[in-house]
């Protein structure tokens, strides 16, 4: 169990400006979020950090940035325009919508619903004899299969002709672009292409605030390598995915492995393992590992008719690389950080509420806060000394007891105080967030310090 509600923490990322409510002022749209100026900073140190573990420091993994609008072809291709659908059913009697796997997996999560036609899903329902969570009837409409991916026009005419899709994976811009990436970089097998970018779903039950919603971010990598190679990539990955999250500082007791079963897996997957974590509303799906054989690229060399193969020029072989892909939902993450940092911890007199976020990761690294807006010249000095090197933030406005607590609450690791003898002295008072001890430092050693500071605390 979580020590806070989802409520309470939710409250308060969207109150401290990590995420607001979509189109708050017209009435807000269902289920859509925009990211304030913390959420962004935040989102924009994961994929960094998630840059430096998996690109950065690979020889052999790089990174492209595909369209989000792709030929329809491709979606044809890879059957997301025939498959990509969820099963809706309907109370009669209230009207609300579910999901009709969502609804048996909640009567009994060992059922498999993967793959199941209508008839058999609605067969589950009756013979579980479930009923609307909403209004405890049993009265549901027959299930229909609704297709998922966002449908747009290009060009001036609405035609079936003119009919395109906004991606519902970052994946398929690399599988299109692998001959482009291996010619161009003359990239040899085993090595990776990583897309960071937009996916857009639409969700039947969206909700759990960002963790399910329609317009969302992946980091995905797919990793290519010789069918023969007996390095099994597929652990590696697994295990340097958890890795990643580990380093991110997330709590090990709050992730966990689940293996996808036999009937789970997609027919073209040898494997897929998901990293689930702890949120407060339950388990839920972080991120995935999944094992995808030739699939992707020998369809779209078939349907395309490009030759997609690898050549081997030791062996002269020709062959369809196989891949595993991890794939992370940048806000899933973002979220699983939020809510693992986030504690109320009870001093003498008060409480405060602080978020212990990896100071790679919080979205200022350093507060810069005067004593007084008479020290404004000396602040905005350090400030612009500062936030050459670190992602800061400057403020003079209440006392500095309400201004530490301000920046606890939003995970700043360092706060930096002008007082009245820093003009004599050239030195500041330095605070750190976890300890909030306090340490007389110059101002010509505080970037040097603070750096040695956050190395560490990684
Ligand atoms: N290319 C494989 C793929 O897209 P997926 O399991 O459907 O696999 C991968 O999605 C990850 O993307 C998930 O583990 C999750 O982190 C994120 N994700 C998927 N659907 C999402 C949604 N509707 N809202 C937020 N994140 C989502």
């Amino acid at each position: 169990m979580q020590k806070f509600t989802f409520d309470k923490i939710t409250n308060h990322l969207t109150t401290s400006g990590f995420v607001y409510p979509g189109s708050d002022i017209y009435g807000g749209l269902a289920n859509s979020w925009d990211f304030g100026p913390l959420g962004t900073l935040l989102k924009n140190h994961i994929k960094t950090a998630f840059r430096d573990h998996f690109v950065r420091k690979n020889k052999n993994i790089v990174e492209i940035e595909p369209a989000i609008i792709m030929n329809t072809k491709v979606w044809e291709t890879t059957g997301h325009v025939s498959n990509f659908h969820d099963p809706l059913i309907d109370c009669k009697n209230c009207h609300s919508r579910f999901r009709a796997d969502e609804l048996i997996n909640s009567k009994d999560k060992d059922i498999c619903c993967d793959g199941k036609s209508n008839e058999e899903l609605s067969e589950l329902i009756k013979t579980l004899d479930i009923a609307c969570p909403e209004c405890g009837k049993k009265d549901f409409t027959s299930i229909r299969q609704f297709q998922m991916m966002f449908k747009t026009f290009m060009g001036v005419t609405e035609e079936k002709s003119n009919i395109v899709y906004l991606r519902p994976e970052t994946a398929q811009g690399i599988f299109v672009n692998f001959k482009n990436v291996m010619r161009s970089q003359r990239m040899k097998l085993p090595f990776g292409i990583c897309d960071i970018g937009k996916a857009f779903r639409n969700e039947i039950t969206p909700g759990n605030y960002i963790f399910r919603t329609r317009e969302f971010e992946q980091m995905e990598i797919e990793f290519f390598y010789s069918p023969k190679d007996s390095f099994n990539y597929f652990n590696f990955f697994k295990e340097d995915c958890l890795k990643f999250l580990d380093e991110l500082g997330l709590k090990k007791e709050n992730l966990r492995y689940r293996d996808h079963a036999k009937e789970e897996l997609a027919f073209y997957s040898e494997a897929t393992t998901d990293i689930e974590y702890l949120y407060p509303f339950g388990w839920g799906e972080l991120m995935g590992i999944a094992s995808r054989t030739d699939y992707d690229l020998s369809r779209h060399g078939e349907s395309s008719k490009e030759d997609l193969k690898y050549l081997d020029q030791e062996t002269n072989e020709k062959f369809y690389p196989y891949v595993i892909e991890p794939s992370f939902g940048v806000e899933r993450l973002m979220l699983a950080i939020l809510c693992d940092s986030y504690d109320e911890e009870q001093l003498e007199n008060d409480t405060r509420i602080v978020m212990h976020l990896n100071p790679k990761l919080a979205p200022y690294q350093v507060a810069v806060l005067p004593l007084s807006k008479q020290l404004a010249e000396e602040g905005e000095e350090v400030l612009s000394i500062i936030n050459r090197r670190f992602d800061s933030v400057y403020d003079v406005t209440g006392s500095i007891g309400k201004r530490y607590r301000r920046e606890d609450a939003i995970g700043t690791p360092f706060c930096v105080t002008i007082d009245f003898d820093t003009k004599e002295d050239k030195c500041v008072t330095v605070r750190e967030r976890d300890s909030m001890k306090q340490e007389r430092v110059k101002i010509s050693s505080l970037c040097e310090y603070i750096q040695n500071k956050i190395e560490s605390m990684e």
